[in-house]
């Protein structure tokens, strides 16, 4: 059960908090949707001004929705197709700073102003990607990135 835990208020403070409890939410034992399903929830809680926070599952050359928080999104991503599918192609983590400003960009909520996109990579083989969005421009900054992919490599070690 989720015990809500006093935030920060300011976001590096907020990612160190999120790193410290996740592992509370996650276990070993379960199946890799059920962790990433906790995972989603526990992200949403601890990062701000986001509007949509999941994860895309690789299967073979697509990306399926899985675990998230926020409205209903597009179900299938080709690799190599929207900023998710060049994540996953590149395995590298994309920060956009202006959705609209990025070729390829696949709109799943109108409210998203900016992404970004990391790849989970799980005994060196992609298994799918982290996607987060915010309803401003410019949210995600290197700090942004540098936590997040401290979150995924804690994520890893639970899928
Ligand atoms: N914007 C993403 C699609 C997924 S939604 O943002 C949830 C993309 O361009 O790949």
């Amino acid at each position: 059960m989720f015990v809500p835990v006093e935030k920060a208020d300011n976001k590096e403070d907020n990612y160190r908090l999120l790193l410290e409890y996740l592992p509370y939410y996650i276990n070993r034992t379960d199946p890799w949707y059920t962790t990433l399903a906790n995972a989603a929830a526990v992200l949403r809680y601890f990062i701000d001004e986001v509007n949509w926070i999941g994860f895309y599952i690789r299967q073979d050359q697509m990306l399926y929705l899985g675990p998230f928080q926020g409205l209903a999104a597009c179900t299938q991503i080709q690799i190599g197709h929207g900023v998710c599918g060049q994540a996953a192609q590149q395995k590298s983590t994309l920060r956009v700073d202006d959705v609209h400003a990025f070729d390829g960009h696949i709109t799943c909520d109108a409210a998203s102003e900016s992404e970004i996109v990391l790849p989970i990579m799980k005994d060196e083989t992609l298994f799918g990607v982290l996607d987060i969005d915010a309803p401003v421009k410019n949210r995600f900054e290197a700090v942004d990135q540098v936590f997040l992919e401290k979150v995924v490599a804690l994520l890893v070690d639970f899928l």
